[in-house]
Order: C-alpha cells, then sequence, then structure tokens
C-alpha cells in the first residue's frame, strides 16, 4: 500500500525515523508515500536510506550557496518540487527560517526528544538527567520559528530509572519516538489533525493538551484518558 497522502522528509543524520515510516508504508501500516527525502548533509545515512528503497533523495549544503538565505530557498524549492502534503523534519539539524516557516504553516512538523515545552534544543537526555525529572519522551509539534517551540500535536513518556546514562535514555526515548511518529502521521494523513491560528484542532476541536501515546500504541485525547 502507498497512498496519496505525501511526505518529504528532512533529516541531517542516522534517518531511523525515516526508516520507521518507510518501513511501516511498504508493511501496509501507514497510507501514504515518502515523496522525497532532503538533507542540508550529502553524508547522511537518512540519504543511503532513501536510496535502497528507492525513494528519490537530494542533498542541499549550505557550503554551495552564498548565504543562508538562498541555501534555504533551493532546499525548499526542491521540496515543493515532490508537492508534498506534510514536511517532516526527522532529526534535521537547523533551525527552519521564515520564509519557509511561514510557507509551510501548519504543514510542517518535527519530533523532539523530550516532553516540551521541558528541554528544547541539543542533548535534551542530559538535560533531563540533570534535571532529575522521573518521566521523559517525546513530542511532534507544528513547526514555527521558536525553536521547538510550535504547538505540540502528541507525545510519549517514558520513565527515567536509577542508574540511567544518556545512551540508557536516548535508547529508551527512541523506542517511542518511532511508534509516536507513525500514530500521529496516521491522523494527519486523515485529516484529523489541523493547526488553526496557533490551536491543534483534533477531529474539529481544540486539542486540551497533546495527545499521548499508550501502551498500545496508540493516541488517546488526554481528558479522556485516566491517568
Ligand atoms: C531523534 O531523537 C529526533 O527526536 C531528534 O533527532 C533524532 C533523529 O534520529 N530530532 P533519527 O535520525 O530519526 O534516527
Amino acid at each position: 500500500m502507498a497512498g496519496d497522502y505525501r511526505i518529504a522528509v528532512l533529516a541531517s543524520g542516522r534517518g531511523s525515523n525515516l526508516q520507521a515510516i518507510i518501513d511501516a508504508i511498504a508493511a501496509g501500516r501507514l497510507d501514504a508515500r515518502v515523496a522525497g527525502v532532503f538533507s542540508d548533509r550529502p553524508a547522511a545515512p537518512a540519504l543511503r536510506r532513501a536510496r535502497e528503497a528507492g525513494i528519490p533523495g537530494s542533498a542541499v549544503s549550505p557550503k554551495d550557496w552564498p548565504d543562508r538565505d538562498s541555501w534555504e530557498t533551493a532546499l525548499f524549492e526542491r521540496i515543493a518540487a515532490v508537492a508534498p502534503d506534510l514536511v517532516v523534519c526527522a532529526g534535521y539539524m537547523r533551525l527552519i527560517g521564515p520564509a519557509a516557516v511561514a510557507a509551510w504553516a501548519g504543514r510542517m512538523i518535527n519530533i523532539h526528544p523530550s516532553l516540551l515545552p521541558a528541554f528544547t534544543g541539543l542533548h535534551t537526555h542530559r538535560q533531563a538527567l540533570e534535571a532529575g525529572v522521573a518521566e521523559h519522551g517525546c513530542s511532534l509539534h507544528f513547526v514555527t520559528t521558536e525553536l521547538d517551540g510550535g504547538p505540540v500535536i502528541s507525545q510519549a513518556r517514558v520513565p527515567v530509572l536509577p542508574g540511567d546514562d544518556e545512551a540508557g535514555l536516548a535508547a529508551r526515548v527512541l523506542g517511542r519516538e518511532h511508534p509516536l511518529m507513525l500514530a500521529t502521521l496516521r491522523l494527519l494523513a486523515a485529516g484529523r489533525i489541523r493547526l488553526s491560528s496557533s490551536a491543534v484542532m483534533f477531529d474539529g476541536e481544540p486539542l486540551p493538551a497533546p495527545l499521548r501515546l499508550d501502551s498500545a500504541d496508540l493516541l488517546h485525547r488526554p481528558d479522556l484518558q485516566p491517568d
């Protein structure tokens, strides 16, 4: 199955979230197609994964452009050329400028490894360990010009356990990122999630708080879910 809903993935590195999307589509667990994979890094393993899956991949390196604006314009022109319904930033390690954010408002999401608004930016697992929180996790949010600051759609939580180190905690979170990504993409592809001004709408109503991924990898409204 590869449906009509077109996803462009923007990735700087490893691409395990991209792979989860590719695998889910191939297995008939997500009715969508990856229309293209884009990177700021020609050597990104995500581009190799795209190639192996027969998906068009494109590297647009800032080094090849005179300034940030012309580079980002070129990158988003290539993205627009595959006519995506949604741009998914999955391990894309750069801030997106105001022109691209405005052009793709409500059609661009990012996955971030923390329970936003906690721990924006880099080294979120280290930040969580240093803060001594009992719970950590990941969030999917619409992209705005504020770093990791756009309206949050959905979250998955994991416990922080005694003896955890950064790598162990990162692995536990990553294990929930992939199902969170897929469950959220299913709702987006089905048209059940939208951005209206600055509120996330779910089935036509403003979401009171981010959707939560449960142990069966389903998303639920938090106000309808026992704690
Ligand atoms: C993930 O932890 C994601 O939340 C963060 O960068 C990492 C990307 O991993 N934004 P991958 O490239 O999808 O494997």
